[in-house]
C-alpha cells in the first residue's frame, strides 16, 4: 500500500511533464537523439529522481514536449527495457522497473528509496560471494605469477585457467576438452558475441532460437545481425520436430535448464537434437550451458557437447556461480569454428585480463569453487523449498514448472491472463517479478518467472503474499 502511494505520486510527479530529466530540448544533439534521451533517462533513475515504480509520460507526450519524433522516445524506453530498468506493455504505460546501483555519495544526498522485493531471475546470491576465498586465491595466483606473464597474453586466455576448467568441465560436464580446446571469454555474452560474428561470416543470417527463451540473449543476437526463427519449448524442452521444420542452420538452446521454463531437454529430445545436427551440413547446437551447476532433486544431466562435440559449441561462464562482475567464461567449439572464434576475440579485446583468470584458476584447483558451490547449493535448495511453499499457500491451483534445478522457477497463470499486467501491479504492490511475456517471441500461456538465489526465504514467503494480493 505504502509503495502504492509512493508510486502514485511518482506518477503525478512525472506525469506533469519531461521536468524530471532536467532537459534543454534547446541543448539536443543533431544526431543520436535517442542515444541522448536514454542516457537522461538513466540518470534520472540513477540518482532517484525517478524512484522505482515511478510511471513515465506516455512516448506521444514525451515526444512532444521535447520536441522529438516519438520514435525516438519509443528507442529510448525501448533500450532502457533492454537494460532492465524500464518495464513497458503493449497498450499501457511504462514504469521504472528497478533503481540501478548508485555511488555510495550520490546515495547518502538523496532520499532513502524503497526497493521492492527482487524477485526477478538472473542473479545468484552476491552476498554469498566467497570473498575469503577468492582473495586467498588472488594472492596465491599472483605471488606465483611470473612478470614475463604480465603482458599481452594468448587470445585463448591463460593456460592455468584452460588446465583448470578442462578437468572441471570433464568432471561436472562431461566435457572431454584438451586446454588447448578451450577458449576464455568475457562471459557467456561475449562468447555468444563473437559466435554470432562466425556464423555471420559464414553467410548464416537466421538461426534457430527457444521460444520462450532469454530475451537478453535474443537481443544481443539480433543486435549482431541474425534473424531468430522461434521454435517452440514446453515441459520437455524444445520441440525439435518444430526445429527441423523450419529449415534453419544453427540453433541455440539452454539443455540443461532452460531459459526461462526451467525444464531439462528430455533424454529423447537430447538424442532427436543430436541426430538433427548429424544430418545435414551446417546443422550447429550452440549450447548454453545456463544453470548447470544448480540441481537440487535429480542427477546431472551431462553437457550436449560431452556426447557430440564436434556438432556442439559449448558456452558456459561463472556469472551464476560466483558473479557475473568477474566476467569470466569459456566456450568449447569443433576446430573449424573455434579458429574463427579465437581470432575474433583476439581483434576484439587481445584476450580476457590475466589476473581474473589466474585467481578462477587457483579456486577451482584448490577446491575452493566446489566447496561455494556445496554451500550456495544448499542454500539454494531452501529458498527454493520455502517459495514453493508460498506458491503453494498463496497462489493455490497455479502450476509450478522447472524446480529440479536452476535459480528460478516458473509460475503458471490462467489462460487469458495478462502476466506484464499482474508483473506491474505486484511492482506497486512492492514485489518485482518478470512475466513470461517478456521472453516470448510468439504469443503463448501466459507466467511469471521468479528468481528465489537471491532473496531470503522470510522476504520469499513476503514477496509471494504480496504478489497474491496483486493478482
Ligand atoms: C540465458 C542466459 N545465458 C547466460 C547468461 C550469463 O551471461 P554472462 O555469462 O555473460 O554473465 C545469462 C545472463 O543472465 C542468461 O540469461
Amino acid at each position: 500500500m505504502e509503495q502504492g502511494q509512493a508510486g502514485a505520486a511518482a506518477v503525478d510527479q512525472v506525469g506533469r511533464g519531461a521536468d524530471f530529466l532536467q532537459l534543454d530540448p534547446a541543448s539536443a544533439p543533431a544526431h543520436g537523439l535517442a542515444g541522448w534521451l536514454t542516457a537522461a533517462v538513466r540518470d534520472a533513475i540513477t540518482d532517484g529522481r525517478l524512484p522505482a515504480g515511478a510511471r513515465l509520460p506516455a512516448t506521444r507526450v514525451l515526444a512532444g514536449q521535447l520536441g522529438v519524433s516519438r520514435g525516438v522516445v519509443v528507442e529510448a524506453y525501448q533500450r532502457l527495457t533492454d537494460e532492465g530498468l524500464l518495464s513497458g506493455r503493449r497498450g499501457g504505460g511504462t514504469g521504472v522497473l528497478a533503481t540501478s546501483p548508485r555511488p555510495a555519495a550520490v546515495r547518502a544526498e538523496t532520499a532513502p528509496v524503497r526497493v521492492p522485493i527482487d524477485l526477478r531471475p538472473g542473479l545468484p546470491d552476491l552476498s554469498a560471494f566467497p570473498r575469503q576465498a577468492w582473495l586467498r586465491a588472488e594472492r596465491a595466483a599472483l605471488a606465483r605469477t611470473p612478470d614475463h606473464a604480465l603482458g599481452y597474453g594468448d587470445p585463448r586466455g591463460t593456460l592455468e585457467l584452460r588446465a583448470a576448467l578442462a578437468t572441471w568441465l570433464g568432471r561436472s560436464r562431461g566435457v572431454r576438452a584438451d586446454p588447448t580446446e578451450i577458449v576464455v571469454v568475457n562471459g557467456v555474452a561475449q562468447g555468444l558475441a563473437l559466435i554470432a560474428q562466425v556464423l555471420a561470416r559464414r553467410g548464416v543470417t537466421t538461426v534457430g532460437y527457444e521460444d520462450p527463451g532469454s530475451r537478453g540473449t535474443r537481443d544481443q543476437l539480433e543486435r549482431w545481425g541474425l534473424t531468430l526463427e522461434p521454435v517452440p519449448v514446453d515441459d520437455r524442452g524444445l520441440d525439435v520436430d518444430a526445429l527441423t521444420a523450419t529449415g534453419v542452420g544453427p540453433v541455440f538452446v539452454t539443455p540443461a535448464h532452460q531459459y526461462p521454463t526451467g525444464g531439462v531437454l528430455a533424454p529423447e529430445r537430447r538424442r532427436a537434437l543430436l541426430e538433427w545436427a548429424r544430418a545435414a551440413d551446417g546443422r550447429l547446437v550452440i549450447e548454453d550451458d545456463y544453470d548447470a551447476e544448480h540441481r537440487y532433486d535429480r542427477a546431472p544431466v551431462a553437457a550436449l557437447a560431452a556426447v557430440a562435440p564436434e556438432h556442439v559449441v559449448h558456452v558456459g561462464s561463472v556469472s551464476k556461480t560466483l558473479a557475473p562482475a568477474l566476467r569470466l567464461g569459456w566456450v568449447v567449439a569443433p576446430r573449424d569454428v573455434r579458429e574463427e572464434l579465437v581470432a575474433r576475440k583476439q581483434w576484439s579485446d587481445i584476450t580476457t585480463p590475466a589476473l581474473g583468470q589466474l585467481a578462477l584458476a587457483e579456486l577451482i584447483t584448490s577446491g575452493g569453487f566446489e566447496r561455494h558451490l556445496r554451500k550456495v547449493r544448499a542454500r539454494q535448495r531452501d529458498r527454493r523449498d520455502a517459495l514453493l511453499d508460498a506458491v503453494r499457500l498463496h497462489l493455490p491451483g497455479t502450476r509450478v514448472h522447472g524446480v529440479a534445478a536452476g535459480l528460478h522457477l516458473l509460475v503458471g497463470l490462467p489462460d487469458g491472463a495478462d502476466d506484464a499486467a499482474v508483473a506491474e501491479r505486484a511492482l506497486a504492490a512492492g514485489v518485482a517479478v518478470q512475466p513470461l511475456s517478456h521472453h516470448r517471441l510468439r504469443p503463448g500461456p501466459p507466467g511469471l518467472v521468479l528468481g528465489y538465489a537471491a532473496t531470503t526465504p522470510d522476504r520469499l514467503r513476503e514477496g509471494v503474499r504480496l504478489l497474491a494480493d496483486a493478482m
